[in-house]
């Protein structure tokens, strides 16, 4: 199963991408996150990225396309993937739809996940991170059990650079500039299929394994 989350930043698609992971068996590959570790080892990959991702804007489509064909060679990836946050242009669409051609793999399902605009600023600035082992928190609607500590391991949870509410107004713009027209692409393959991004995160959950 190779399934595509769509949607704007902190619609849920890491949150969503975790359950799924979970229930199917399959990795979920956050291009976010992997960007995030590269910065946080100080690779070269890092250094470039970090320049781009503290301003909102998107990472050169040459490097995300690269390390994603690496990627998805992986041993973990035979009996499928979720991509979250890849692709998020034309161009890294593209790309993709020859790398499974190549592969001789099939796209399963695009899931849009769709929140208003005003919800996605409440969740992103409030959402705090385990820099240890990536588990993600909202200090309201999703709080770990002890404040400020990850329940998974114990680490001290973190705010995002980017979660500063001007980063996130620049990276709903970029949303809409660069990563919007890919509603009407995958819409043509007949892939797409919308989900309400609403509500609890386990009725969300429901809508998503309905469809699957
Ligand atoms: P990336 O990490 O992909 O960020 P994003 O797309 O902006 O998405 P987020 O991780 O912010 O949100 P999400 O949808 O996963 O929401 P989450 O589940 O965490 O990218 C970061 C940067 O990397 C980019 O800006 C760019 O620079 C670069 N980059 C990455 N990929 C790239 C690419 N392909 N090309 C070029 N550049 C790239 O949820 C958000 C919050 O809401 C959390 O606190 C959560 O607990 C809470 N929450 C979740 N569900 C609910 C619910 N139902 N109700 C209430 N709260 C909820």
């Amino acid at each position: 199963m190779i399934l595509i989350l769509l949607g704007a930043p902190g619609v849920g698609k890491g949150t969503q991408g975790a359950l799924i992971s979970k229930e199917y068996n399959i990795p979920q590959i956050s291009t976010g996150d992997i960007l995030r570790n590269e910065v946080k080892n100080e690779t070269e990959l890092g250094k470039k990225a970090k320049v781009y991702m503290d301003k909102g804007e998107l990472v050169p489509d040459d490097i995300i396309i690269g390390m994603m064909e690496n990627r998805i060679k992986q041993d973990d990836c035979k009996n499928g993937f979720i991509l979250d946050g890849f692709p998020r242009t034309v161009a890294q669409a593209e790309a993709f739809d020859e790398m499974l051609k190549k592969n001789g793999l099939e796209l399963h399902r695009v899931l849009l996940i769709d929140v208003p605009e005003e919800e996605i600023i409440e969740r992103l600035t409030g959402r705090r991170v385990c820099p240890n082992c990536g588990a993600v928190y909202h200090i309201k609607n999703n709080p770990p059990k002890k404040e400020g500590i990850c329940d998974k391991c114990g680490s001290e949870l973190v705010q995002r650079d980017d979660d500063k509410e001007e980063v996130v107004r620049n990276r709903l713009e970029v949303y809409k500039k660069n990563t919007m027209p890919l509603i009407d692409y995958y819409t043509k393959t007949s892939k797409l299929v919308k989900i309400d991004g609403t509500g609890e995160i386990g009725e969300i959950f429901e809508r998503i394994k309905k469809v699957l």
